[in-house]
């Protein structure tokens, strides 16, 4: 007898009416019109299933934060930074936990079930890096939280930078960060990034570093980490994230860096939300998007995702977990409206972050983790027009969250009483 039979369900790639049958927390089989004895049976509705949404690049650190001590008033990456360095004296390891605990929750909530998050490593104690690893530990049961060492203060730039990124290792960190724009000189960015590369090859660690994330055309930081992912033979196990001023550079450079970035297997991921507001705040009009070249840079054959970035932190004041919302903008910013652009988009917080990520289990193929989500939506692109509700959320075969539909109730007369803003479609 199977644990789980979910039927009629739609799958992101577009097939409809599948059912998939879940023994032990893991799918066993997905076919059209499955029949089988199971303990639980839920009939989709023809509505979307969807693997878990996956969020590779998020600071659960400074996450919930907002107006501590003040708020963000010029809005730029750079006030940012240095209010998240007034904030950092006054942090305190129970404070921290609980609202990184409480994020996991909203994450939860919204079917965001693998989170990667970056966490400061600059000051000596490294008491973000334990209450993090704390809250990792505690969330384990219901989401798979990556942490990477991060010296937000720059790895060379600031003192002990190297010794406290490493000890952040130690205690189990997962992957290596780095910030080379934030260094000093371009120099000392470029050295930033072959030691930092260097770090995660000798320990077997996955690399995932902010990169270029300004709006200088001449920044050069992505050119050095795909150099170094090739030379190193990291292919696969290294990220940009951010890579912004690729959307300032020359197209002929361009030109030159996408199959660089390419045939290195570097994964680049934009944050839609956070690079649409911090950065072209020195333009006065036209004013720079910010976000890097999505679109170009898949057709490149490079593997994209879309983070999250921050919710409600020195940085960004608005979010609540929904990494459909982050599609939403990322297709809006990047214009990637056609249904293949805007499928893209659904990937991009699914499938192609899980990749990032290297989730294990990851999909909703037979030996995959029952970890899945009932959308109110019938497939990806409505899924991201409505940010549709998350029916139900499962880890591994187990119900986590339970979402009410989102129907509007109509008072008019000769007109239905209701409204959940899906259209009737042709033929039907
Ligand atoms: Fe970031």
């Amino acid at each position: 007898m199977l644990d789980l039979l979910l039927t009629h369900a739609t799958l992101p790639d577009g097939r409809s009416d599948m059912s998939i049958a879940v023994q032990d927390g893991r799918i066993i089989e997905v076919a059209a019109g499955l029949a089988a004895p199971a303990h639980e049976t839920l009939d989709a509705g023809g509505l979307l299933v969807s693997p878990h949404f996956v969020d590779p690049h998020f600071h659960m650190d400074a996450t919930l934060s907002y107006g501590l001590p003040r708020v963000n008033e010029s809005g730029t990456l750079l006030e940012g930074i240095a209010l998240w360095g007034e904030l950092k004296p006054l942090l305190k390891a129970e404070a921290l936990i609980e609202r990184a605990l409480a994020y996991c929750d909203w994450a939860v909530a919204k079917g965001l079930l693998a989170i990667r998050s970056h966490v400061d490593t600059s000051d000596a104690s490294l008491l973000a890096v334990d209450a993090l690893l704390e809250v990792k530990r505690l969330v384990a049961p219901y989401l798979d939280l990556q942490l990477v060492a991060f010296p937000q203060d720059g790895v060379l730039r600031s003192p002990g930078g190297v010794d406290n990124l490493k000890r952040a290792l130690d205690k189990g960190v997962d992957v290596v960060g780095g910030i080379p724009h934030f260094e000093r000189t371009m120099a000392d960015g470029a050295a930033s990034v072959k030691l930092l590369c260097e770090i995660a090859a000798e320990r077997g660690k996955l690399v995932d570093m902010h990169c270029d994330e300004s709006d200088d055309p001449l920044s050069r930081h992505i050119e050095t980490l795909a150099f170094e992912a090739q030379r190193l033979g990291l292919h696969g196990r290294v990220t940009g994230s951010h890579c912004t001023s690729m959307h300032s550079m020359d197209n002929y450079y361009v030109s030159k860096l996408l199959p660089l970035i390419a045939q290195s297997g570097v994964s680049v991921i934009a944050n839609p939300l956070i690079n649409i507001t911090l950065q072209g705040r020195h333009d006065t009009y036209p004013k720079r998007r910010g976000m890097t070249r999505v679109p170009e840079l898949m057709a490149a054959g490079v593997n994209v995702a879309f983070g999250h970035d921050c919710v409600m932190d020195p940085w960004y004041g608005m979010g609540s977990g929904d990494m459909l919302e982050v599609a939403h903008m990322g297709l809006h910013v990047a214009q990637m409206t056609s249904q293949a652009g805007i499928r893209s988009c659904f990937d991009a917080v699914t499938a192609n972050a899980a990749k990032v990520m290297h989730l294990d289990g990851y999909g909703l193929e037979p030996g995959c983790d029952a970890s899945f989500v009932l959308l109110q939506a019938r497939d990806p692109v409505e899924a991201i027009r409505l940010r549709a509700t998350r029916l139900k959320v499962f880890r591994l075969g187990k119900v986590v969250a339970e979402t009410p539909a989102a129907t509007a109730a109509l008072h008019l007369p000769g007109r239905a009483p209701a409204t959940s803003f899906m259209p009737v479609r042709a033929g039907k």
